[in-house]
């Protein structure tokens, strides 16, 4: 069975699922290079398809979309039933009546030059609930089929924004959800739009401004926009006033007026102790759903998804405050809005199928270039390359000698982080080389922390208390003995999110971080992606060439090519 998953909306994107395994999966904005695009995913479809070597549409058994109305784009994409109806669109009505007589039709149609992907009989396209693909992202990716409560929290998706559901076997039953009287993301959001971040893109630096304030010093008065829970109960309904939206990106951003407040308290108490308070009570605010629900069920294994779930200090607090309770936290590692084509096609594909548990492993699941491809492309450009039949040993002499390294190979990752295919690399070991690399490449705001991706063997060397964590989507406390060793991947308050490598899963990449480990006696690398601020992390090689020379990145290894600016 072939089911073919598809989220239109923010941070569109398409993933396929053959016999129970994701075989594809990725964002528009990585074809579009429109960060968080919001159009239709053709190109992801398209790509997805030939992953699987379908031609024809109609081999796919069913097209399984992340909302419960399907998106008009899409019925005009899949040939749908009319989604204008029989009275047509209106504008031609308003046309028709201040006219007398008819304008044309305004009604969105695709242009000839795009794929029509008309279903006949065998293919079906299916409907899901927002929430519940974020659930099924989280559930369908454990290694077992055992009772699991799930917890989907984002700023609103088919109207719920927490929802709280369980797990078992290859059924999710939803238990309780909560409206806009309990948005967790979206009271973040408002902070994260007072301090004049894109709400839905900027959350991320709030989390990372936050360890360098102090919530005391404001504690309370972000209260009226988080929603109180004691135990699994809701005992005080957030107020975050109206909500309006806003196109950007080609997809729909919230606006709260109630971020102009927020804007005076950051004036009276500084941008630092507001961030600070924010996460706080996010921490608070999860923390007490989480642990209520867990000892209201007696469920002690969980999972997650939503894009609040991409805060990894959260995930860091319940991992280290789960004492016997929680005694499994699995964090989808595409929490986000982009995860959900790949929660939509497993949720359609276990309505059919057993589910018996999933060693979902990497997420090295976007476009790949042969080593052809990719000369071709320095060759037209007139680039000199040399060939290395082993570029790790020479990348981690580089960093050795503190140089910056672009690293692209195999297939690109999905979801919103570098795992060492499209990474822009550099030593850990110099404090200065978070502010080199801000000023050299990445340009970007010098209170975020940069993250570090090191051998699976030697996790505890660096890391207190840790779990397996091949995605950053935890962070945790550095060992004391490693805190001043690694200066460029700790943050300020002596976390940091890593990234687990296995010889098995990226063996090039492993085989960097082991050889730098032998130069310099620490096996562990910064990574950052491979992007400057603002833009879709690389795709492609053309990309990842433009980037380059755009950029103070010393070298660049991509597929077995070396090229210096020598
Ligand atoms: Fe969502």
């Amino acid at each position: 069975m072939i089911v073919l998953g598809v989220h239109k909306g923010h941070d569109s994107s398409a993933a396929i699922v053959k016999d129970g395994k994701v075989i594809a999966d990725v964002q528009e904005e990585r074809f579009s290079r429109v960060k968080h695009s919001g159009n239709v995913p053709i190109k992801s479809i398209e790509f997805c398809l030939e992953q699987v070597g379908v031609k024809d549409i109609n081999e796919i058994d069913f097209i399984s979309s992340s909302w419960e109305n399907t998106p008009k784009e899409l019925s005009i994409v899949f040939d749908l039933a009319d989604p204008y109806g029989k009275t047509g669109s209106i504008a031609k009505q308003i046309g028709k009546s201040i006219l007398g007589k008819s304008i044309g039709s305004y009604k969105l149609k695709l242009p000839i030059y795009y794929p029509n992907y008309r279903l006949k009989n065998k293919s079906k396209f299916v409907n899901n609930n927002h929430h519940l693909a974020h659930a099924a992202s989280a559930y369908f990716t454990r290694t077992t089929n055992d009772k699991c409560l799930i917890f989907t929290i984002d700023g609103a998706g088919d109207e719920m924004c927490t929802s709280i559901w369980m797990g078992e076997g290859n059924k999710i039953e939803l238990l309780k959800s909560y409206y806009k009287e309990a948005s967790i993301g979206w009271a973040y959001s408002i902070v994260t739009e007072g301090l004049h971040w894109i709400h839905g893109d900027g959350e991320g630096k709030t989390m990372g401004l936050a360890p360098y304030g102090d919530p005391e010093k404001c504690k309370g008065v972000l209260d009226k926009y988080f929603p109180v829970f004691e135990n699994e109960k809701l005992v005080r309904e957030s107020n975050l006033g109206e909500s309006f939206y806003w196109t950007e990106s080609g997809s729909t951003q919230f606006h709260f007026d109630e971020a102009k407040e927020v804007e005076a308290l950051i004036t009276k108490y500084g941008r630092e102790d507001i961030a600070a308070e924010a996460q706080r009570k996010l921490e608070e605010t999860i923390m007490n759903l989480v642990f209520g629900w867990v000892k209201k069920t007696g469920i002690s294994k969980t999972a997650y998804a939503g894009g609040v779930m991409l805060n990894v200090k959260l995930n860091q607090k319940i991992w280290y405050n789960r004492k016997d309770l929680i005694t499994e936290q699995h964090v989808y590692p595409n929490p986000g809005d982009s995860g959900l084509a790949v929660g939509a096609a497993l949720l359609e594909y276990y309505k059919h199928n057993d589910f018996k548990g999933y060693e979902f492993n990497h997420l090295y699941l976007g476009p790949d270039y042969t080593n052809d491809e990719i000369e071709s492309i320095l060759k037209i450009r007139k680039i000199k390359y040399t060939y290395l039949e082993n570029p790790s040993k020479k990348a981690a002499e580089l960093l050795a000698e503190n140089k910056i390294v672009a690293w692209f190979q195999g297939r690109m990752e999905s979801g919103p982080r570098a795992l060492g295919n499209r990474s822009i690399l550099m030593s850990p070991l110099k404090a200065e080389n978070k502010d080199m690399i801000n000023a050299w490449v990445k340009f970007r705001e010098g209170f975020r922390p940069f993250c570090p991706s090191l051998t699976f063997e030697s996790r505890h060397d660096y890391l207190k208390n840790c779990k397996d964590e091949f995605f950053m989507i935890t962070s945790y406390d550095v060992t004391d003995h490693k805190r001043d060793k690694i200066p460029a991947v700790v943050h300020v308050d002596g976390t940091l999110r890593p990234q687990m490598v296995q010889k098995e899963t990226n063996p090039r990449y492993w085989e960097l971080i082991n050889e730098f480990g032998k130069i310099t006696g620490e096996s562990i690398v910064l990574n950052s992606s491979f992007n400057v601020m603002g833009e879709s992390i690389v795709n492609n090689p053309k990309e990842a060439i433009r980037c380059f020379y755009d950029s103070g990145i010393d070298a660049l290894f991509i597929g077995n090519f070396y090229v210096t600016k020598d």
